[in-house]
């Protein structure tokens, strides 16, 4: 009796796991062959392979077609390859596309809940104008000459470095998430640290302890990229309860000093606060926990996304001399002209250095894909001439494969050549839309675009002027291995680069 019901409960969760296994077959679309629990999804939840990496993979097989299904485990989901449905989707067609497939339960996961990027509706359309209208170009213009103070200490924290411990190397990524978060910290935040002195700093902290998960918070974070509705159902969460009482320690101090001098039009955090929480000019009708989200927005969406950039744009230029000699020949004559120091416009108006950036974000993008839900019902043109359109269903997984289509030959010629040259005036009104998405686009644009620009130029224009950056000998020879277990781009091995005194 006990082996019957033990077999029927078997059954039953073999046909639950496998009953939706047939839908890509039955639509006629061209699929990946999923695996029993894993879906076609296996190498990521095995931790071997980058999602980014694997659709990238899953893209290059499905030639000739303009989508094709897999699955998310057990549910069917879909990968646009089209460049002209990439933009249709995120751009044209938002309201059938308005939501990231990334929504956690607010009472699990409170700091999480608050992150724009997870929100929906009404409260995601208040908190987006709040961080628009805290980031506007002239409130990220006002914020250069604290940028550059910023740029100035770890000068002078690099240049003590260099005398102290000629070639000993410094960690690309590590450098510039130290900056980015004093930048924050100093001109959204209000208050001041030093990470170059203080590496231990609460708000380093924080980072740190977010990257470096227990195996259980590991286990959480997968199951949200690859299954919200089972980290829900499970009550995990993507922000651990360690880090948001690390935050909630930060924020009380944030919550205390606005209390005391009232809010500031001219700072981005304090317009954050009026435009979304704020009801009315009198009174602080923001809580802590408010906070607590805002700061983990700040620096989970803004600084550890840039200093991945940062890292990466260093590495890039150390390993391409040819490179640097042109970056450094265009710095050293923007210098030259404005009589020694650069102004924000003077950074912006360099062309070969927004060449460097851009195609770091072709090769380089902290978001390997974009991962929309269908919050209306959409069809899409048939994959062929033989087949029917499809109508994708409300709560269906729509993924925008952005790592494959930058680095598909077809948009991008020998894609994993480091070539700022693709990116001239010429070049970049070459490449098809939809084939290059930096920041993004549509309504759910980067809303940090102007302040990861800023930051990232005037830090890069600083150091080149100033030093030589080399790869250090083991990075020589030792092409970039996507880690797969952090879902923004990492590198499994650190970034390596030295630092040489020029002499000015
Ligand atoms: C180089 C650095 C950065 C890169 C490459 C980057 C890239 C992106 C991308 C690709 C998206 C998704 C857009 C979409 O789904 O269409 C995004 C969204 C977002 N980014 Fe950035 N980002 C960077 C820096 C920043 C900074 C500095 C901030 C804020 C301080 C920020 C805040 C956000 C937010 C809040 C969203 C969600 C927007 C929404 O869903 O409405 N990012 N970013």
């Amino acid at each position: 009796m006990y082996f019957l019901i033990f077999i029927y409960v078997i059954l039953v969760f073999y046909t639950f796991l496998v009953w939706k296994y047939k839908y890509w077959q039955t639509k006629k679309i061209p699929f990946v062959q999923p695996q029993l629990f894993f879906g076609s999804i296996k190498e990521v939840v095995q931790g071997k392979t980058h999602f980014g990496v694997l659709f990238r993979d899953y893209y290059h097989k499905f030639q000739s077609v303009p989508y094709f299904g897999y699955f998310k485990m057990r549910e069917p989901a879909i990968i646009v390859k089209d460049p002209e449905l990439v933009k249709n989707i995120i751009i044209k067609d938002f309201n059938s596309f308005a939501n990231n497939d990334f929504q956690v339960d607010p009472q699990n996961d409170p700091i999480w809940a608050q992150n724009v990027f997870g929100q929906t509706g009404e409260r995601w359309k208040k908190n987006r104008h709040a961080w628009t209208s805290g980031l506007t170009a002239l409130k990220v213009k006002s914020m250069y000459d604290d940028i550059n103070a910023k740029c100035d200490v770890m000068t002078e924290y690099l240049k003590k470095h260099t005398e102290n411990n000629p070639n000993e190397p410094l960690e690309a990524r590590v450098l510039a998430s130290k900056l980015f978060t004093d930048i924050i910290v100093s001109s959204v935040f209000g208050m001041e640290t030093n990470s170059f002195e203080d590496p231990n700093n609460a708000f380093i902290n924080i980072t740190k302890s977010f990257f470096i998960s227990t195996f259980l918070d590991g286990i959480g974070t997968y199951i949200f990229m690859v299954a919200p509705w089972l980290g829900n159902f499970l009550g995990l969460r993507f922000v651990s309860k360690r880090v948001e009482n690390q935050l909630m320690e930060v924020a009380k101090i944030l919550v205390e000093k606005r209390k005391k001098l009232g809010l500031q039009k001219t700072n981005p955090f304090d317009n954050l606060l009026m435009n979304g929480y704020k009801k009315d000019s009198a009174a602080t009708e923001f809580s802590t926990l408010d906070v607590a989200g805002l700061i983990f927005g700040f620096l989970f969406d803004g600084t550890e996304t840039s200093a991945g950039v940062s890292g990466f744009m260093l590495y890039a230029i150390a390993a391409n001399p040819e490179v640097q000699t042109k970056l450094r020949a265009e710095i050293d004559e923007a210098y030259k002209l404005n009589g020694g120091k650069l102004s924000h416009e003077n950074v912006y108006d360099m062309q070969y250095l927004d060449m460097v950036f851009q195609e770091t974000l072709r090769l380089y993008n902290p978001a390997l894909i974009m991962q929309r839900l269908c919050t209306k019902p959409y069809t899409l043109p048939p994959v062929s001439t033989a087949a029917k359109p499809f109508q994708v269903p409300v709560g269906m997984t729509v993924i925008i494969p952005m790592y494959a289509l930058h680095t598909d030959p077809k948009y991008f010629s020998e894609p994993e050549k480091f070539n700022p040259d693709r990116f001239t005036e010429e070049g970049k009104s070459n490449i098809q839309k939809g084939a290059y998405l930096a920041f993004g686009d549509g309504p759910r644009i980067c809303v940090g675009t102007r302040l990861a620009t800023s930051q990232l130029k005037i830090s890069i224009s600083n150091i080149i002027r100033n030093f030589e950056v080399r790869l250090a000998p083991q990075m020589v020879n030792n092409p970039i291995k996507i880690d797969p277990n952090v879902f923004l781009m990492r590198s499994v091995d650190n970034l390596w680069v030295t630092f040489h005194k020029r002499a000015l």
